[in-house]
């Protein structure tokens, strides 16, 4: 494993080590001082990997267990952190423990969370199996859990000690959660790498089911670079945002029956048609991210009516004063500054015009 970025955050700093052996991987960053390993997995993700793991932390810990939830969105809740806390502390899990979270963005964000106030906090390490997680969830610091009220309403930032990223874990990941991190590696190239958009748009074309390695750490640098330069989500880290004021929206309007990789990505066409009129997007850049979504098989037309999403548009937490606030890129792989800030409010009667264009 090659360690492709060392992500300092304030008094932080992990490295994310990119390659083929975890086992390895975590023998290198393991510190003797953690003399308990609790792997934390999901139904499925602890079937494929959990022993794996245990295996290869086996030797460097005094006891090691493994702990695991029912996968899905549904069980990121405080119940089931009280289960998995519950577990640690009849296990005598201490403050010399250390949480190896195996699993997609769901895993690490709930065993981000139990790391970050477990006997006050302990130390994690994030092992994404999911394209998402690997390109996004795992790294930043983000944890927390749902509730009745919303998502990731409940939660703290918590970095993990390292990010360890082995992209053959995603062999056995079904087409659907692929498509889920396609959406996010477009974001990333749209607003940060024009050469990433390019090498997607090649990638793209071969019909192949799992994005080239070169072009999945490449992704991961520039979540990793954002998330350096603003640590709690404040500044820069709003570019990040592309597509997702919209996506969002739509995931609400839909009851989250529109999946969260198809909502961003027909919220990209919006804020990017948006961008076209509004921030100098050109016209072969929309076609251009037209097209790259059609080849991933991801939406292109906005799921619902622009009048059932505006409501939580303008309730999104992005929203300052009565627009609607979307970071907008300027061209492949740059985003338009607006003063001091990173998104731009933008008329909701532009966005309608744009929103229901895509429609017909
Ligand atoms: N913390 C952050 O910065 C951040 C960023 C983006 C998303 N998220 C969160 O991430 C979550 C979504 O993450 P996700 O898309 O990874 O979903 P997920 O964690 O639910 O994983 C999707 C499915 O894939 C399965 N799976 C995982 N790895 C597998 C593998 N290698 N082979 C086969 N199956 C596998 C899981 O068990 C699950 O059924 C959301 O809760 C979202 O809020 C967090």
């Amino acid at each position: 494993m090659e360690t492709i970025f060392e992500i300092r955050c304030g008094q932080a700093a992990y490295p994310v080590l990119f390659g083929s052996d975890a086992g390895e991987a975590l023998a290198r960053v393991w510190r003797p001082a953690w003399r308990q390993g609790i792997i934390i997995a999901d139904s499925h993700t602890a079937a494929l990997f959990s022993d794996r793991i245990a295996i290869a932390i086996g030797a460097m810990v005094r006891c090691c267990i493994q702990l695991q939830f029912k996968a899905g969105e549904r069980s990121k809740t405080r119940t089931t952190k009280a289960k998995l806390e519950d577990a640690m502390l009849a296990a005598r899990g201490d403050r010399d423990a250390c949480i190896v979270a195996v699993g997609g963005g769901v895993v690490l964000d709930m065993a981000g969370f139990v790391a970050a106030t477990y006997m006050r906090g302990i130390a994690h390490i994030n092992v994404p199996t999911t394209l998402l997680a690997q390109v996004d969830a795992a790294i930043g610091g983000k944890t927390g859990v749902n509730t009745g009220a919303g998502k990731n309403l409940i939660g703290a930032f918590h970095q993990p000690q390292a990010v360890i990223v082995d992209p053959s874990t995603l062999r056995t990941l079904p087409p659907s959660e692929i498509r889920s991190g396609l959406a996010e590696m477009v974001k990333h190239a749209v607003v940060a790498d024009a050469g990433l958009f390019r090498g997607l748009e090649v990638w793209a074309a071969t019909g192949e089911r799992i994005p080239a390695t070169d072009l999945i750490s490449r992704s991961i640098m520039i979540k990793a670079r954002t998330v350096a330069e603003d640590e709690r989500d404040g500044g820069m880290r709003q570019i990040l945002n592309f597509g997702h004021t919209a996506g969002h929206a739509i995931e609400k309007a839909t009851s989250h029956r529109v999946r969260h990789g198809d909502a961003v990505a027909a919220g990209m066409m919006v804020e990017a048609a948006v961008a076209h009129r509004f921030a100098g997007f050109p016209e072969t850049a929309l076609s251009r991210l037209r097209q790259l979504l059609a080849t991933l098989g991801l939406p292109i037309r906005p799921q619902c009516a622009f009048d059932d999403a505006l409501g939580s548009m303008l309730l999104d937490k992005k929203r300052t004063g009565d627009e609607i606030r979307c970071a907008l890129p300027s061209e492949i792989g740059a985003v338009r500054r607006d003063g001091d800030g990173w998104t731009v409010a933008v008329p909701p009667e532009l966005m309608r015009s744009c929103w229901e264009d895509l429609r017909r």
